[in-house]
């Protein structure tokens, strides 16, 4: 089914920007925990950052349910006519990736924190059924991944803006505004 309007549903739109505040944020309070607190030095406080990091983070795991659901149920908007094919297809595989993204990094984070003894909380309010034991063989594995992953999802989304802005400001065409305005 082709989406014929030039901008995505309201509901689409707010899970699109929902998902980017708290994707972003998730992002830079893991960075300034991982590269910037150390317990030696900063005790508790860091347990209280990478506590908060998570409960923000896992959100992420229902909302993108939510998001490919109606991604499937209501296709996007046709990217411009004006791109080539082969840029057509750098920016499908780009949201692809970034879709891909919004499952790894939850997946792994949750894995990195159970496999280490800890919980995964959603928003203080409750935790995730804790799916694997604490298991230090798997932390290995799933703690770089992690760490890994969030770097390539830190240059995706880097590159995605980019794209926004160059598509609005540049090529003056329809694809940043296709997620913040409706049809009159
Ligand atoms: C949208 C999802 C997520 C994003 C974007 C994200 C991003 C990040 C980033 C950027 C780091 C720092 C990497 C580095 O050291 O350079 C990090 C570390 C970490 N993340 Fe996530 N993460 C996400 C989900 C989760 C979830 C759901 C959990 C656990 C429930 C989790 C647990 C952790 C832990 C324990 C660390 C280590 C922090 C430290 O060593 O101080 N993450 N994450």
């Amino acid at each position: 089914m082709k989406n014929t309007t030039l901008y995505y549903t309201r509901t689409a739109q707010v899970l699109h920007w929902l998902m980017a505040i708290i994707f972003i944020a998730a992002w830079l309070i893991g960075f300034y925990s991982g590269n910037f607190l150390s317990y030696e030095t900063d005790g508790s406080f860091k347990g209280d950052i990478i506590t908060l990091h998570k409960n923000i983070a896992t959100t992420i795991i229902f909302l993108v349910v939510i998001r490919i659901f109606w991604r499937y149920t209501h296709p996007a908007p046709s990217l411009p006519d004006s791109m080539s094919p082969m840029m057509k297809g750098l920016a499908h595989a780009g949201h692809l990736a970034l879709y891909l993204m919004l499952l790894a990094l939850p997946i792994t984070g949750c894995l990195f924190s159970w496999s280490a003894g800890h919980p995964a909380p959603v928003l203080y309010l409750f935790n995730l059924p804790t799916l694997i034991e604490e298991n230090y063989d798997v932390l290995e594995i799933v703690k770089p991944l992690h760490i890994y992953l969030s770097w390539g999802a830190g240059f995706l989304v880097v590159g995605h803006i980019a794209a926004a802005l160059k598509h609005h400001f540049i090529d003056k065409d329809t694809v940043l505004t296709s997620m913040t305005r409706q049809p009159k």
